[in-house]
């Protein structure tokens, strides 16, 4: 399973950095980082708000540039060792820069210039909005995007807390991330329901949506999915570490891809869920028998709905 080669379309770059990365920078600092690591020294948290605020703490020590240009080493480095031969980081300009432009542009060419040090793997930027920070800043944050997009940044979305907020808000930042040719995706369908999923479609117009799963709950949008072509980047190990679903046996994937419905596999944030994608193979591979052919037309999915060029996509397939 380790030397398969996987394709990643949802990955948040803060997200992915290892307790032991996080500790060392705060160590280097001499920050203090409280309630962001239970007794065993792993991210700790209760629940998805809980979840939320311990990434945000832990983010909070990355502070420079370099700071960045390390952890996207370290981050591509351990996904190449699981196979990864792609991958589409969240890049957070809310977190690189508060969304200063000239800031931003320093943090990116940071994280990119780290990207290219890495053999083995090519990387993607998907700039994010974060849905809890509200539309004001999200409009600044794509502003960020348009400014910057090209042959790195390639993409732009909305994470963060679904429950706040409606994807209507989000219009003008996702028409200005359009309008400077960015390709789009949002998170739906992880806390929210069918509505919530169908919103995104409706008025962010994006062609993929980050998780997406809850989707299973209304067989019409299922179909509409599946007939539209919408991409998921579902995240297994995420949904079921989140409470989404109680255990992987009772997770949507396969039921989705039954109904031709075109699904993708990443790991969202993997060392608070406890996974990797070698680990996210194997469990779609105990729980719901996927074998080489499965994963073979997940790869070429994810080939076809990754945001990059069309040489690049090639080399892909
Ligand atoms: N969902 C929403 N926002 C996030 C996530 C997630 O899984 N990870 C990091 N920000
Ligand atoms: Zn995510």
């Amino acid at each position: 399973m380790r030397h398969l080669p996987k394709l990643e379309l949802h990955l948040h770059l803060e997200g992915a950095a290892p307790p032991e990365f996080v500790r060392r920078l705060a160590g280097e600092k001499k920050l203090r980082l409280d309630g962001v690591f239970g007794a065993s020294g792993a991210y700790d948290y209760n629940d998805f708000p809980g979840f939320l605020q311990v990434y945000e703490r832990a983010t909070a020590v990355l502070t420079r540039p370099e700071d960045y240009a390390r952890l996207t080493r370290e981050v591509l480095e351990r996904s190449r060792d699981e196979g990864v031969i792609y991958t589409e980081a969240f890049l957070s300009p809310d977190f690189c820069g508060g969304r200063d432009l000239e800031a931003w542009r320093d943090y990116l060419h940071a994280i990119r210039e780290a990207a290219e040090t890495v053999d083995g793997i090519a990387m993607r930027g998907v700039v994010t909005c974060i849905r809890h920070f509200g539309p004001d800043l999200a409009r600044e944050t794509a502003r960020c995007a348009a400014e910057t997009a090209g042959a790195f940044v390639t993409g732009f979305g909305i994470a963060g807390n679904e429950a706040i907020g409606k994807p209507r808000d989000f219009v003008w930042a996702f028409d200005c991330a359009r309008e400077a040719g960015l390709g789009l995706t949002a998170h739906a369908g992880e806390f929210g329901g069918p509505d919530s999923v169908r919103d995104v479609l409706d008025d962010l117009r994006v062609t993929r949506v980050g998780h997406g799963v809850r989707a299973i709950e209304d067989p019409a949008l299922v179909e509409r999915l599946a007939r539209e072509g919408v991409v998921l980047e579902v995240c297994p190990a995420s949904n079921v570490a989140l409470g989404v679903y109680a255990k992987i046996d009772a997770h949507p994937i396969e039921k989705m891809r039954g109904r031709g419905v075109a699904v993708t596999v990443s790991t969202d944030d993997p060392p608070f869920f406890h996974t990797t994608m070698t680990e996210e193979y194997e469990a779609l591979h105990r729980v719901f028998d996927w074998q080489g052919e499965h994963f073979r037309d997940i790869a070429r999915t994810a080939a076809d709905a990754a945001f990059c060029d069309a040489e690049t996509r090639a080399a892909l397939h």
